[in-house]
């Protein structure tokens, strides 16, 4: 790998199997980027702790299938380093460093936060709550977490952070951090890690509401044709169409003809257009031509997921290369790291 590439750092927290709105948002983004750039692709287990630091059953699980989520999309362990975040304990030396350096009230302004909050406060209104876990407690950890994620990129000194829009206002204090760093430490040691945003609009799930695993409403990459088809089925359409002969109006049909938007060429997108606002295009059978689109597009990614699922073994492998190489790296940077702060060493 030639050493004038930039470095590009990433994460997803593992919560369970990925869907589309993952991959057209950030996952194919990283794809695209792996041949510019040295990738440091992160599953963010710590960060998924924050909130569920109560239900690890299943993290072994979820991080297994976020990987394989990852290379069937098209992340080549060849070229991008993918790591479990508690495998590079350097990550949580360098999140001492900077929690010390970084004031209480940037941490409590994130926004991010504000909404994290919300949803666990939602989870406990709908739920028994556990107790002490989950009371809708925001943690010390919680609290920590962009200075965390600012650990996560500062560690491989990433200048670019390939994310969705929701994760810009951490990024804004991650580069506030480093900032802070260099100007206290009388350095330039640290990159201010930039935001790299895709022009990709957000996919609604099919209620269209935010799509997410706990609204039950997101389409997985692992889904089959035929569920992905039912799931489709059940999406809103324009809501004052009542008989098939009524005129509709794509633009009020926020899931499938937002879709066709994403999905379809423009030839497509036309004709549903025109037939749809004449009254001569049912819903049911644009939706089926949806959903036949939907399973075409994401139909060599599911293929190649079904062949990796035979062998958790390799997945297993590329995990524990891919954190070998990142802990190496992240060695290195910390050694550097101490240096600049005068920190003892032996
Ligand atoms: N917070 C990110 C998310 O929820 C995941 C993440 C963890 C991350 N560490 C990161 C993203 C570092 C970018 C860089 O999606
Ligand atoms: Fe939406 Fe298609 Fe129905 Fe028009 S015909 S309202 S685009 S589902």
């Amino acid at each position: 790998m030639p050493e004038n590439k930039k470095t590009i750092m990433s994460g997803m927290r593992p919560t369970g199997k990925l869907h589309i709105g993952h991959y057209m948002g950030v996952l194919k983004n990283w794809v695209e980027l792996q041949n510019d750039y040295d990738c440091y692709y992160a599953i963010a287990d710590w960060h998924a702790l924050t909130t569920k630091y109560d239900e690890t059953e299943e993290l072994n699980k979820h991080i297994i299938d976020v990987a394989t989520d990852w290379i069937a999309s098209g992340i080549n362990p060849e070229e991008s380093t993918i790591y479990v975040q508690s495998l590079i304990p350097q990550i949580a030396e360098l999140h001492v460093y900077l929690s010390m350096i970084t004031p209480h009230n940037w941490v409590e302004r994130d926004p991010a936060l504000k909404d994290m909050v919300q949803i666990l406060n939602k989870k406990t209104d709908e739920q028994e709550p556990k107790e002490p876990a989950q009371s809708g407690v925001v943690t010390y950890g919680l609290l920590g977490y962009p200075v965390l994620q600012s650990a996560d990129i500062m560690i491989f000194n990433a200048s670019l952070v390939p994310v969705g829009k929701d994760q810009v206002a951490h990024l804004e204090l991650s580069r506030d951090i480093a900032r802070k760093f260099n100007y206290i430490y009388k350095t330039d040691y640290f990159n201010e890690p930039q935001p790299k945003l895709t022009h990709a609009p957000l996919l609604k799930g099919i209620d269209g509401q935010k799509m997410g695993k706990s609204f039950n409403n997101d389409i997985k990459l692992s889904d089959t044709d035929k569920i992905t088809t039912k799931k489709i089925m059940r999406a809103i359409t324009d809501r004052s169409r009542i008989k098939r002969t009524d005129p509709g109006h794509p633009d009020e049909c926020e899931v499938v003809y937002e879709y066709y938007s994403v999905f379809a060429d423009e030839d497509i997108k036309d004709t549903v257009r025109k037939e749809c606002s004449a009254g001569t295009r049912g819903c049911k059978d644009c939706k089926i031509e949806l959903a036949n689109l939907l399973n075409d597009h994401f139909k060599d990614i599911r293929a190649k997921r079904l062949e990796l699922e035979q062998d958790t073994d390799y997945i297993k492998q590329v995990i524990s290369e891919g954190s070998k190489k990142a802990k190496q790296r992240a060695a290195e940077v910390l050694e550097e790291v101490k240096d600049v702060m005068k920190l003892y060493k032996i």
